[in-house]
């Protein structure tokens, strides 16, 4: 349980955890890869831990000592088929990854996940694994886990997807790694791109040409991975700090990916004061110290390319427009219905508990400011970044914020209640 309380100051340099999406991949590509990853700044969170639990159970020795883990690969075809089903947990991207993995091996394997994740879509990855010679099938026609893989013999393709995710886009690039020629996807708006980067990192040709990325099969070589702490978990802080007049809050060796930095520039567009120092490279991707500081917010407009660059930042998003002045409206953002759970109506639902004026549009939300929030019994839905967001926004509401069941944090950010704590009075 966490119980959150109204501060009257947020100030602090703190670090956050290592990032989500790039840990994942460091694991995957590791364990395909020929020779030991070393990788640092691991996140060692329920999400990561199933990617290595998964791997871990088609023979790959995967030793994790805290936020160090080496994965000692066996190359593309090293993989042994699993004698059980593999389990993805809650973790979304180690199930539609990993299809994109198994859907190369001349093996059979059988991966389900938690109650969330065996409701969320899974044609969406399936298709165009099919598309390439992957034999899948699942429950209601194959569209839900558990799924039931049989891979081998893919050729490339060239896949436009009507979703812009970067779950899709990577299974489809993974399998590439087997297939016959070259496979090309083609995305509506470009989501995030940490697979590209880290692919090119082991080794692999990997080419961009506006929203389509094409890769070549190759051998991917043994890396030594720095992970950057997770844009996606200093969001909450950014905007606790941020919503705060006179609060100063320094967030240390933060990812920038472009395609992930969204949650920055629409704090701006409200009129946030976020500033970055110390600008630096790790392992392909952009990393740099946030410097926030509290001011006035206003309301603002969401939409189009930004979605997918702040897609995961829209709850705490949603808190920072309950706190400014006037009316902020989020759009084009359907695929937070399929989540960990349906974003949308969670926010909604909990907001109104807490006093705000929130409405659900078909795609998006309309949120009213206002500074009367007060403290509620709030319901995460089992889902990690509801509970984070509601937390957030208990630090400016009169009176408790209870979030009971707040165990689910664990999921991506251990010690997320502890630092909150601490960059509060
Ligand atoms: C992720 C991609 C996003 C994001 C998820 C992590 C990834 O999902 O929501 O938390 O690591 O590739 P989609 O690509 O399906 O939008």
């Amino acid at each position: 349980m966490l119980i959150i309380e109204k501060a009257d100051k947020v100030f602090g340099t703190i670090s956050v955890p290592g990032d989500k999406s790039i840990s994942h991949r460091a694991v995957m590509l590791g364990a395909i890869g020929q020779g030991k990853t070393v990788i640092e700044g691991f996140l060692n969170g329920q999400d990561c831990l199933s990617t290595i639990g998964c791997f871990r159970a088609m023979g790959i020795g995967i030793e994790l000592m805290g936020q160090k883990v080496e994965v000692e690969g066996k190359g593309l075809l090293g993989l042994k088929e699993p004698s059980d089903i593999l389990d993805a947990g809650n973790s979304g991207t180690t199930m539609r990854l990993i299809m994109g993995i198994l859907s190369g091996q001349n093996f059979l394997s059988l991966i389900t996940g938690d109650q969330s994740l065996r409701q969320r879509p899974m044609a969406r990855v399936a298709d165009p694994l099919r598309a390439m010679g992957a034999n899948i099938d699942g429950r209601e026609d194959g569209r839900f886990a558990p799924l039931v893989i049989r891979g081998g013999d893919l050729k490339g393709i060239t896949w436009k997807t009507p979703v812009a995710s970067a779950q899709i886009k990577s299974a489809i690039l993974l399998a590439g790694l087997y297939a016959k020629g070259s496979t090309t996807v083609i995305e509506p708006i470009i989501s995030r791109d940490h697979t590209e980067r880290m692919l090119s990192c082991f080794g692999i040709s990997v080419e961009r040409s506006g929203a389509a990325v094409t890769i070549k099969p190759g051998m991917l070589e043994a890396q030594n991975i720095s992970v950057p702490g997770d844009i996606s978990s200093a969001a909450f802080f950014i905007v606790a700090a941020a919503v705060k007049p006179g609060a100063h809050l320094i967030i240390k060796n933060v990812g920038l990916n472009p395609t992930r930095t969204g949650i920055i520039d629409a704090m701006r567009q409200m009129g946030a004061d976020i500033e970055i120092d110390n600008i630096h490279q790790l392992a392909g991707e952009e990393a740099g110290d946030i410097i926030v500081r509290g001011s006035e917010l206003h309301g603002t407009e969401i939409l189009g390319e930004m979605v997918p660059r702040l897609i995961d930042e829209i709850p705490v998003l949603a808190v920072a427009a309950a706190l400014a002045e006037g009316v902020t409206y989020i759009r084009g953002a359907s695929e937070l219905k399929v989540k960990e759970s349906n974003r949308l109506t969670a926010i909604v639902v909990e907001l109104q508990k807490m006093g705000v004026q929130i409405a659900e549009l078909p795609d998006g939300l309309k949120i009213v400011g206002s500074n009367k929030l007060h403290g509620a019994s709030i319901n995460s839905y089992h889902d990690h970044r509801i509970a984070m967001a509601m937390a957030v926004c208990g630090l400016f509401a009169e009176g408790k914020t209870i979030i009971a069941d707040s165990a689910c944090i664990d999921i991506s950010f251990p010690g997320f209640g502890e630092l909150l704590h601490q960059i509060v009075r």
